[in-house]
């Protein structure tokens, strides 16, 4: 298998030599680097990848599922090439920035206030700091398996085993701050804050890195109730569910309002951003009109609300919002996570295929999973095998993420899947 996806991306191949030399790991994020070398993408066209030595692979990762219209939809296209001629960042207020939150607030129950960053990372990490300022509180909490990026306070019990650091050059005291919690499982949520005083706790509605594992609606209710009774604000992190699990996200799909969400991803329209909002006495504490240092929350950034984001992201909301797109989306999330549970199953192959609306992901396991330890507990290396089997036959999943579902893919991208899945079952074993 690996044989035939050598054989036809030597372009790939002498790029990830040059790579090498001067990226780290040949990578621009760790997770990009699959065996035996990444394919090198020339260009990308709705549903499809192109790499350098012209192979075309149907896309289920979607630019870290950020690209639910697929790759340059024409309407975005369109809006970024006017804007393109008007400026490409400003520095200075504009009136895109006040559509763009103006749609957010419309689309996002629990927004009535929103600021931009550059990234989901950075959206965390000032959303986290907002919530110390409102609440005067230093520890915060979030979920086992839960990625929100890699500002250090969020940066723990993200990958098994859960209770060793992510990463080196993270500080005694971040590592003290923050207090990892079971997904799925209120009873062990209270235990572990019992004695704690936290700011906030951070949940992702379905877990997105930690394999794509949705929330129970009835646990992310009792959460909501537990933040209220114990003073502790609620952060949904829909960097990935948001304007994709509904056009309000995640807390419109459970109907769970948060106090403070963020965003990343598919609110840029292919571009960089982040954003976070949430409700106007929290939001106000970053106004420096009214509140002075020590007591208002920073933000800011040099690209913040730059138009090239701006544009792309209007232009995308104004696609998603009427919902129907997302609606067909996720039935046919929903009809993917069966075939591919009846494609496995035929041949006795122990499989979770777990994930909700446009969001999937299978788990090698007998075991139901119902959290990232879960996840992890599968068989990785039987999953990288399978991700790799499609990537060599023109289906890209990254190896061991979640796939996401595109506006851009058809029938026949689908079937591909499918057909795929079931070569790779055939061969299993042999
Ligand atoms: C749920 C979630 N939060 C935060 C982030 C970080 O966003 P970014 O990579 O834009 O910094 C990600 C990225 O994958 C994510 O999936």
């Amino acid at each position: 298998m690996l044989n035939s996806y050598v054989s036809k991306t030597s372009k790939s191949k002498a790029l990830y030599e040059r790579a090498k030399k001067v990226l780290p790991a040949g990578v621009s994020y760790a997770i990009r680097y699959f065996e035996p070398y990444p394919f090198y993408t020339a260009r990308a066209e709705g549903s499809k990848l192109f790499d350098a030595d012209g192979n075309e692979y149907v896309d289920f990762w979607l630019g870290h599922t950020a690209l639910i219209l697929g790759h340059s939809p024409p309407a975005v296209v369109e809006a970024v090439r006017k804007q393109l001629e008007r400026g490409t960042h400003f520095g200075t207020s504009h009136e895109l920035e006040v559509k763009l939150a103006e749609k957010v607030v419309e689309m996002v129950p629990s927004a009535e206030m929103v600021r931009f960053t550059n990234s989901g990372t950075e959206a965390n990490m000032y959303a986290t700091r907002l919530a110390r300022a409102y609440t005067g509180k230093n520890k915060i909490a979030k979920f086992e398996g839960g990625w929100h990026g890699g500002y250090d306070a969020l940066h723990k019990g993200v990958r098994y085993p859960f209770d060793i650091p992510e990463s080196a050059g993270l500080t005694e005291g971040a590592l003290r701050d923050t207090i990892v919690l079971p997904f799925n499982d209120l009873e062990g949520v209270e235990e572990k804050l019992k004695n704690e005083r936290v700011a906030s706790i951070v949940i992702e509605p379905v877990l997105g890195a930690g394999g794509g594992i949705p929330a129970e609606r009835e646990f992310l209710k009792g959460l909501r109730e537990f933040c209220d009774e114990n003073d502790i604000l609620l952060i949904f992190d829909e960097v990935i569910t948001g304007f994709r699990l509904a056009p309000g996200g995640g807390q419109e799909y459970y109907n769970v309002i948060p106090d403070i969400t963020v965003f990343g991803k598919i609110l840029g329209g292919g571009f960089p951003i982040g954003a976070f909002c949430g409700r106007r006495d929290i939001m106000e504490r970053i106004n420096n009109l009214i509140y002075e240092r020590p007591h208002y929350s920073f933000h800011g950034g040099t690209f913040a609300a730059n138009p090239m984001s701006m544009i792309a992201g209007l232009a995308t909301l104004e696609i998603l919002e009427d919902g129907t797109l997302i609606n067909r989306l996720n039935t046919l999330g929903e009809k993917i996570r069966e075939k591919l549970r009846e494609i496995f199953e035929a041949k006795g192959v122990d499989v979770q295929v777990t994930g909700a609306g446009s969001l999937f992901q299978t788990h090698f396991t007998r075991e139901t999973v119902k959290d990232a330890r879960a996840a992890f507990n599968a068989d990785r290396k039987k999953l990288v095998d399978y991700h790799l089997s499609l990537i060599s036959n023109g289906v890209f999943f990254l190896p061991t993420h979640v796939g996401a579902l595109s506006t851009a893919h058809s029938e026949s991208d689908i079937e591909k899947l499918f057909s795929e899945t079931e070569n790779y079952v055939k061969r299993w074993g042999k």
